[in-house]
């Protein structure tokens, strides 16, 4: 089939839309326009109803602008560049923009050249739409809609699950600070799941205490879907919302191995990045939850029992999955005054996981922090931890990491944006 034909198609639709309407999830879009018409093209499509959970912005100067921008910025859920370059060139200019991109970054190419040789060659490579200019707005949400929110499409959402290898090593912590990082540098969505429903500290940590939360979302008697997680959800900052425990000892938290599943797999489906605070337990569900998500990090202060613990966690989990990335470590409260501690790195050995950071203890900014209900960014934008949870969010949402601090090498996936698009 050739994109003439796609195209007509997807001019006929809007009937079919508005009767079945699906919401594209909270992506990121960046576009790159090269001429004024075509950023007014792609702007009016924000007013689309799909399209009304997306952050959308249009930039100038087309795939160069793009090239440039990205080589020092992580790039979004959605890159949306105009071209006018001829057919022949379009591909190796592609190949430039692929190599500053993020391997979860997809791409929509809008061009001038009407060839169907060169559309096959880009979806070939990993292009998820071409679009000839002029388009219609309609043309490009139902492109979008194809990639984000088809029966099919792969959940946008990334899951990160942080545990302590010992109640209070600062899992939590850790948790809500590194989906800030990821909120604020990504400026993507971020949904906190506090799972630690007696005695979980999001609801303070963000300073909220919203009515609903997560215990809401697993109550069997309501059928979770979207627009109820909408609902639940309560918005912490911008770009970054909670599902918070409800903190409540009337009654007992028994969960059964799978009652969470259901609020992951949906929380996945519209949020970008899913970050589940899980408490400092063994319990069925427990481990479900960290034989299911996409990354753990495991943290842990730098003693004995921590170690013996964090050794424990990692080997059971590495069996759990084994065909999953393995757990991650950070070490948190290093250098606390008088207490003797193993190095990070010999902890990182034993343990055999990757050394993801090293967090200072500091008890008066940390103190200062819960005390306020701020995160570390807010009460020291400039102090270095900041620079540690955003290597932490970059590398756990797959994203490049520029060298930070010498301790966190950066993923480099230079491939032109293989193996995105579905077949
Ligand atoms: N690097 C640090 N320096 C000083 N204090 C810290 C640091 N990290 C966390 N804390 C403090 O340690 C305490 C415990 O942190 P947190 O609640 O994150 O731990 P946790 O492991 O999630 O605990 P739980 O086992 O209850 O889930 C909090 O008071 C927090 O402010
Ligand atoms: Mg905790």
């Amino acid at each position: 089939m050739s994109f003439l034909s796609k195209e007509s198609k997807a001019a006929e639709e809007p009937a079919e839309i508005a009767a079945g309407a699906r919401l594209i999830p909270r992506i990121t879009i960046q576009a790159f326009c090269e001429h004024s018409q075509t950023a007014q093209l792609v702007e009016s499509a924000i007013h689309d109803r799909r399209m009304s959970k997306v952050a959308l912005t249009t930039h100038n100067g087309g795939l160069e602008g793009a090239i440039e921008t990205y080589r020092s910025n992580p790039t979004p859920n959605l890159i949306m560049v105009e071209t006018s370059l001829p057919s022949a060139e379009v591909p190796s200019a592609l190949e430039r923009l692929a190599e500053v991109c993020d391997a979860t970054t997809r791409l929509i190419v809008l061009g001038h050249a009407n060839d169907v040789v060169l559309y096959r060659e880009l979806i070939r490579s990993g292009v998820s739409e071409y679009i000839v200019l002029p388009a219609s707005a309609q043309q490009i949400v139902t492109a979008i809609t194809d990639l984000f929110a088809a029966d099919g499409a792969a959940p946008i959402g990334r899951t990160v699950g942080f545990i302590s290898a010992k109640g209070g090593a600062g899992g939590s912590t850790v948790a809500h600070n590194v989906a800030w990082a990821i909120s604020q540098t990504l400026r993507q969505d971020v949904l906190v799941l506090d799972m630690d429903l007696p005695f979980g500290t999001a609801g303070l940590n963000f300073n909220q205490d919203p009515p609903h939360g997560l215990a809401d979302a697993i109550n069997p008697s309501q059928k979770l879907d979207q627009v109820m997680l909408d609902r639940l959800m309560s918005k912490a900052a911008n770009h970054v919302s909670l599902l918070t425990a409800p903190v409540s000892l009337d009654r007992t938290y028994d969960h059964g191995e799978r009652d969470f599943e259901q609020v992951v797999e949906i929380s996945q489906k519209t949020m970008p990045a899913v970050v589940l605070d899980i408490p400092h337990a063994w319990d069925a569900w427990v481990r479900h939850t960290l034989a299911t998500v996409d990354e753990i990090v495991l943290v842990a202060e730098p003693d004995l029992a921590n170690l013996r613990n964090a050794k424990n966690l990692a080997d059971t989990i590495k069996a759990l999955r084994p065909a999953e990335t393995e757990p991650l470590l950070v070490i948190n409260k290093m250098g606390m005054p008088r207490r003797p501690e193993i190095s990070a790195n010999e902890f990182a050995t034993s343990v055999e996981c990757r050394l993801l950071g090293q967090i200072p203890f500091d008890a008066a900014l940390f103190g200062t922090a819960a005390n306020n209900g701020q995160m570390i960014a807010e009460v020291a934008a400039n102090n270095r931890i900041n620079d540690i949870y955003r290597a932490i969010g970059m590398h756990v949402t797959g994203r490049s990491v520029p060298e930070v601090s010498g301790k966190a090498p950066g993923l480099k996936l230079p491939e032109l944006f293989r193996k995105k698009k579905q077949a």
